[in-house]
């Protein structure tokens, strides 16, 4: 018997080695949910991680560069949330007397202040602290802090993983340590709730889907300086849900000095030199001046819409006339160019030999002159200033003549032609060859930059590319009151949407020139725009495609509008949580397009048929910037034109009314109110026309504020779904917002930034008036 079992013992102490062997060899990763002395040492070499008992974190070694850290083991890209830098083929050690101990690069054990006990052992919480006794890896955040983890409230508190950019006091985004270039106005961040709910000391605000405990959330200071609140996806990836700065290009050191930094197609930033610099591999200096100038011999290359840092060294002059701004540069051999806003403001800045941190943006309404040899031949590229903006300084700005198609064509042509006889004379080519030639010439043309365009701009095409890619305007996917739009696929496979734009009387040049800054407007929630078209009379404007289609199809679906030509699926029915997280996206995108872009655009055509919604059913909002496309006399008629009344402010049929952001603010209430109640306001217009109740927003306002029956404005088809604990909350805040919204007088209305926050829940919402229509004096 004895004999027996030994063999047994003998025999599965074989078949164990012969496991682990096995196990070596196919180098399967251990997984251990806790790290004692009787693992000890853990070798860097080891294929072991330490991982939480839900397998969501993982920490562990990780090589180039060399450290220990904690990962997101359920991402796909096995996301570092924490780390410290060891020297290599480090490992970490637990003593039998319960002293820890793991050396960063320089030399210091990190678990130096740990206390000890006969039961150390380092483990992974489902939170994703590493723990080892009273030590935990949250007080040390890196670049990242997860949902519950404290922010340090002083000096450095996050840092990128490059190096370039920190997080102090939990309040200011800097670059090296000194340069700030974005704040958090309500004072310091504390932490994150799983909900996506953020807390700081001014107040707090819902960053991400409400409800949702489930997704796994991240709030990093990435490397390109931007701080960026991410949710985990089922598939694996990130999905960036809030970010603190919108336009990237106000990030400061993204490029060296004298450079621009400009936004080019998703906000990705590049830098360029100004007309007049060349570029240098100076380490830190971006630019330099091709030709130097002293004193009288100069002149000035003006750039629109850009601006640099007001740095120690600038000279602040502001107010003074442009005139004056202009010679006072001129007087001082050290000026090295200078900026003025066109507003009134009589804003004057003089930048001295260095020119720091410049970005293009329209938001800054800037304009730098830049000081260049006279005999610099140099033309700037950064135009696009089309009006004058009330400025009380007797100053024209207008845009460059748009370049005549004749004389592109003349010259393309003379190009051609020239580089063509020199092709002749090596060889006797075939007219398809010849073909082929002439059209990759006039992409060459393009490619040098014979072709007026303004400075990374959108892609340009032909009609003829979006002729094919539409399939001849066969694939019609909507029709909006700027125009038509189509269903396409790009050569590259892109799916895209084409809209072809009617009544767009803009010349060719401006037109190119408002393309390129709407193209630039960034957010989470706007779509992006790739491309346009402008050949004689079409004017186009090309999408990213939004797969799920626009809110209306979601919201109104039962009463399926018969005019609507596009046979609608069976969608799903937006819940309570989705459709408040579609309408504080929707406000953030309006609040970014009024209030970062300094009202530059309105939006004039906020509508559920302009909200397009994502696989996820995140919004984004459509049609923006199309109103400055119009013909400015034209957007009264436009707005009756279009047939949707439902939606405009009352100004807008008022006589001698100034059109301000408020109509948009009063266009988004009415979304507002239709999200909540599922029910069109005109369609609500026409069944009750007999009645008193006729006007939508006054008859919720009664329903809730008079006979305090919320429900009965709740959309019927999810009124079941609709729990008073969990959804009275946010409900109440989207109704009591529509209410201040739908404010008929503009002034009572409240920002689109102040929508946003009311939404969100930042800030409290007081108890609102009832809304009249056309300042009747309807008082209750
Ligand atoms: C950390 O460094 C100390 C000396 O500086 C050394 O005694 C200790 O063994 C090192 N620990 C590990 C785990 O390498
Ligand atoms: C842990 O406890 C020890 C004493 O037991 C103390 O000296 C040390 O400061 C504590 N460390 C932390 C991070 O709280
Ligand atoms: C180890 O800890 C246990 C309780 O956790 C205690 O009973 C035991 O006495 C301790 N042993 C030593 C040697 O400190
Ligand atoms: C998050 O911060 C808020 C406000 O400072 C605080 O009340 C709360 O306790 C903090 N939560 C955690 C998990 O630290
Ligand atoms: C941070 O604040 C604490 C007290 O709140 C103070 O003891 C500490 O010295 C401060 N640290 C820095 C870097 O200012
Ligand atoms: C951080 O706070 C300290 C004092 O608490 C202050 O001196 C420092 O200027 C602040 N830094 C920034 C970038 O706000
Ligand atoms: C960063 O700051 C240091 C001094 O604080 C300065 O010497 C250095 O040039 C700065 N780097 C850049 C890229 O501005
Ligand atoms: C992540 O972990 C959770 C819980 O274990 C699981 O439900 C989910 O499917 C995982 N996701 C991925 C991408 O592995
Ligand atoms: C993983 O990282 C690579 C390179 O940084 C990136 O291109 C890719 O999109 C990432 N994948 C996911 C799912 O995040
Ligand atoms: C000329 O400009 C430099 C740097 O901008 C400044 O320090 C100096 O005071 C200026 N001189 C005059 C006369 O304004
Ligand atoms: C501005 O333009 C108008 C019309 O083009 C012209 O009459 C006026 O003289 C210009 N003013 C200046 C200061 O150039
Ligand atoms: C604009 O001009 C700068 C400098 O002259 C050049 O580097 C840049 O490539 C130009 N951009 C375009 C789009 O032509």
């Amino acid at each position: 018997m004895a004999h027996l079992s030994s063999l047994t013992a003998a025999f599965f102490s074989m078949l164990l080695l012969l496991l682990t062997i096995q196990s070596k060899t196919s180098s399967a990763i251990q997984l251990l949910t806790s790290i004692s002395a009787t693992n000890s040492p853990w070798r860097s070499s080891d294929d072991l991680i330490l991982v939480s008992t839900d397998h969501v974190f993982a920490a562990g070694f990780r090589s180039s560069p060399s450290l220990f850290a904690v990962w997101v083991y359920n991402s796909t890209n096995q996301t570092i949330v924490w780390s410290v830098g060891i020297p290599l083929s480090s490992s970490l050690a637990i003593s039998s007397s319960g002293e820890a101990s793991l050396n960063d690069t320089s030399g210091h054990n990190i678990f130096a202040d740990a206390a000890k006990s006969n039961d150390t052992k380092l483990i992974l919480n489902k939170d994703g602290s590493l723990v080892l006794n009273n030590w935990t890896s949250f007080d040390t955040p890196t670049d990242t802090i997860l949902a519950n983890q404290p922010l340090p409230s002083n000096g450095t508190t996050l840092a990128s993983s490059n190096g370039k950019y920190q997080l102090v006091n939990a309040t200011n985004l800097v670059f090296n340590n000194s340069a700030s270039y974005w704040g958090n106005g309500n004072g310091a961040i504390r932490n994150f709730s799983s909900d996506g709910k953020m807390f700081s000391d001014g107040g707090n605000w819902i960053a991400s889907n409400f409800g949702s405990k489930r997704a796994l959330r991240r709030l990093t200071l990435d490397t390109d300086g931007n701080l960026r609140l991410y949710s985990l996806r089922r598939s694996g990836g990130w999905r960036i849900v809030w970010a603190a700065v919108q336009e990237i290009c106000t990030v400061k050191g993204t490029c060296g000095a004298n450079a621009i930094c400009v936004p080019e197609n998703y906000n990705e930033p590049s830098c360029v030199c100004p007309p007049g610099y060349r570029w240098t591999n100076v380490e830190h200096v971006g630019c330099v001046l091709k030709t130097g100038f002293s004193g009288g011999n100069s002149k000035f290359l003006r750039l629109d819409f850009v601006t640099f840092d007001k740095g120690p060294d600038t000279i602040d002059r502001t107010p003074i006339a442009f005139a004056d701004c202009q010679s006072m540069c001129l007087a001082n051999s050290s000026c090295a160019g200078f900026s003025y806003k066109y507003n009134g403001e009589r804003y004057c800045v003089q930048y001295s030999e260095q020119l720091a941190y410049g970005y293009w943006s329209p938001a800054t309404k800037v304009v730098t002159y830049v000081r260049v040899a006279s005999s610099e031949k140099d033309v700037s590229n950064f135009t696009g200033m089309t009006s004058l903006v009330d400025t009380v300084c007797p100053v024209n700005i207008s845009l460059p003549e748009p370049p005549k198609d004749s004389k592109t064509t003349v010259r393309n042509l003379a190009i051609i032609i020239t580089l063509f006889a020199i092709e002749l004379l090596v060889a006797v080519m075939s007219f398809w060859a010849f073909l082929r030639k002439y059209s990759k010439y006039q992409d060459m043309a393009r490619a040098l930059g014979l072709e007026f365009l303004p400075a990374g701009g959108p892609k340009r095409f032909s009609y003829a590319e979006l002729k094919a890619a539409t399939n001849d305007f066969s694939n019609l996917i909507g029709r909006g009151a700027f125009g038509d739009v189509y269903k396409g696929e790009l050569p590259d496979h892109r799916v895209v949407a084409v809209k072809r734009l009617k009544r767009v009387d803009t010349g060719e040049a401006e037109f190119w020139a408002e393309v390129t800054i709407i193209a630039r407007m960034h957010h989470l929630n706007l779509v992006r725009m790739w491309g346009f078209c402008a050949e004689k009379h079409q004017r186009m404007l090309v999408y990213e495609y939004i797969p799920n289609g626009s809110l209306d199809k979601h919201l109104f679906q039962q009463r399926g509008t018969k005019e609507d030509a596009i046979a609608s699926p069976e969608r799903p029915l937006l819940d309570w949580n989705i459709r408040y997280r579609i309408a504080v996206g929707v406000a953030r995108a309006i609040a970014y397009l009024h209030e970062e872009c300094l009202e530059w655009v309105l939006h004039c055509d906020i509508k559920p048929e302009n909200i397009l919604l994502e696989d996820d059913f995140c919004p984004k909002v459509s049609d923006f910037g199309l109103s400055k496309l119009a013909n400015k006399e034209n957007m009264m008629t436009m707005s009756h034109l279009r047939g949707t009344p439902g939606y405009i402010a009352p100004e807008w049929v008022m006589p001698n009314q100034p059109i301000t952001a408020k109509a948009d603010v009063y266009s988004f209430g009415m979304v507002l109110l239709e999200i909540v109640s599922g029910v069109r306001n005109n369609e609500f217009r026409q069944s009750t026309l007999m009645s008193e109740d006729w006007y939508h927003p006054k008859w919720a306002f009664e329903k809730v504020y008079v006979e305090n029956r919320l429900e009965d404005i709740l959309d019927k088809s999810i009124l079941d779904k609709y729990d008073d604990r969990e959804h009275f909350a946010l409900v109440e805040r989207m109704v009591k917002t529509a209410m201040w919204c739908l404010q008929s007088r503009p002034e009572m209305r409240p920002s689109m930034g102040k929508v946003a926050k009311m939404l969100d829940g930042s800030v409290e919402i007081m108890e609102p008036e009832k809304p009249t229509i056309f300042y009747s004096n309807d008082s209750h």
